[in-house]
């Protein structure tokens, strides 16, 4: 069947919901706790307003970038999510469509695909960790990512296993196993299109993670690999130091909220950092990355590459993170609703939305290039801003 073209990216989300049975668009939705974090991280976008010209505008309109030293048409790149399960082609779509539209993107080592396949897929590939196992089994995986291709190194730090949720969490089985289907069933019934295309492909949704495989190739269900993450010891900045000097290559820290650990991240030589939250998925309350961004990008946004994810649902949103110091963008649930919807051409559509919002943005503030843009050209409401105190 042909991909249906929607315009906005909350259509995507629609038809997401439409598609998926409950316990998996429940599961991509995400969040933690009260939600505060995932409302504020779109809430707070919203907050900030245009005022735009009417004429002297710019007839063209430049998008191109770098980030970690990758060539990008447009300043959104694929942000790391794990287990792609809403698709059986899962991140090799995704990578397949951010190749498409010259963009790079982040491989989650919780994804479903194996890292060679994904680089092949889209050399633009940054391979993303966690702290978690020994410092073996972290060299092997950065090991393995180096030989597979990968242009750069995510590390995310800012997970604190905060796991309630007060709308309840999503059962998800580790296996499509007879006693998961009955349970499912009910639910995948009366989502046919979903399990039509897994039927398809003569393959079942399965929650293995190929990336994080142990010396002998044998890789850990989800459950057991977040297992093994929640009982490794939280890293120190020197730990961070040592990942990022084993790797040698790009390397960028994801998680950051305050200006101290943005520091930290220049100080242990990373190249790039995100102001996130990890899509309000971690520790609710923690402000929307946009109130956070413009104090971390006037401390250090001249020593490293600043960029910033969560909530970024349009291309004036990405127009307004760059404006306020961001690099780039990285986007999560926004190309998962694609994936689901339609595979590699939904997630060329929300590409193809995101870009042109940022055209729309940048000629009604009369910018012929994204790298013009300055805070000015953002209206920000008194007290929109938060910044921690920092410390040591
Ligand atoms: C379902 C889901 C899974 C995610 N898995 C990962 C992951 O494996 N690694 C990671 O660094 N971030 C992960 N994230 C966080 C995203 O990379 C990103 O920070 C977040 O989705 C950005 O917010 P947005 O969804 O509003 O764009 C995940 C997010 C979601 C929604």
């Amino acid at each position: 069947m042909g991909h249906r073209w929607f315009e906005t990216v909350a259509h995507a989300q629609q038809r997401a919901k439409q598609r998926l049975p409950k316990s998996v668009y429940s599961a991509l939705l995400a969040g933690s706790e009260a939600g505060v974090s995932y409302r504020d991280n779109t809430a707070a976008f919203q907050e900030l307003g245009f005022a735009p010209h009417v004429a002297d505008l710019a007839a063209e309109r430049a998008t191109a970038t770098t980030v970690m030293g990758q060539e990008i048409a447009l300043p959104v790149v694929i942000s790391p999510t794990g287990v792609q399960a809403v698709h059986p082609e899962g991140e090799l779509a995704v990578a397949r469509a951010a190749a498409a539209r010259g963009t790079a993107m982040g491989l989650s080592s919780f994804a479903s695909k194996p890292v060679e396949e994904v680089v092949a897929a889209n050399p633009k590939t940054f391979f993303q960790m966690y702290w978690m196992g020994s410092k073996d089994s972290m060299l092997r995986s950065m090991e393995r990512a180096r030989a597979a291709g990968a242009a750069g190194l995510i590390v995310t730090l800012d997970w604190s296993f905060s796991h309630g949720r007060d709308w309840g969490s999503p059962w998800i089985p580790e296996r499509l196993d007879l006693k998961a289907m009955a349970k499912l069933a009910p639910q995948g019934l009366s989502r046919p299109g979903w399990l039509l295309d897994y039927a398809r492909s003569g393959s079942l949704p399965d929650l293995t993670t190929p990336n994080l495989a142990d010396e002998n190739g044998v890789a850990p269900a989800f459950f057991g690999a977040y297992g093994q993450w929640m009982g490794t010891p939280p890293p120190s900045w020197d730990d961070v130091r040592w990942m990022r000097d084993e790797w040698q290559g790009p390397f960028l820290v994801k998680g950051i909220s305050r200006v101290d650990d943005a520091r930290r991240a220049v100080d242990i030589g990373a190249t790039a950092l995100s102001v996130s939250n990890h899509g309000g998925n971690n520790l609710d309350t923690t402000p929307a990355p946009i109130r956070l961004l413009p104090a971390v990008a006037e401390a250090v946004g001249d020593r490293i590459e600043v960029l910033l994810d969560g909530g970024v649902r349009r291309g004036s949103d990405v127009v307004k993170a760059l404006a306020l110091g961001a690099r780039a963008v990285l986007i999560g649930r926004a190309y998962l609703w694609g994936l689901a919807a339609g595979g590699q051409a939904g997630v060329e559509n929300v590409l193809d939305v995101l870009a042109g919002g940022i055209d729309s943005a940048l000629r009604g503030l009369g910018r012929g290039s994204i790298h013009d843009l300055t805070p000015d050209d953002v209206l920000i409401p008194p007290g929109f801003t938060r910044t921690a105190p920092e410390r040591g």
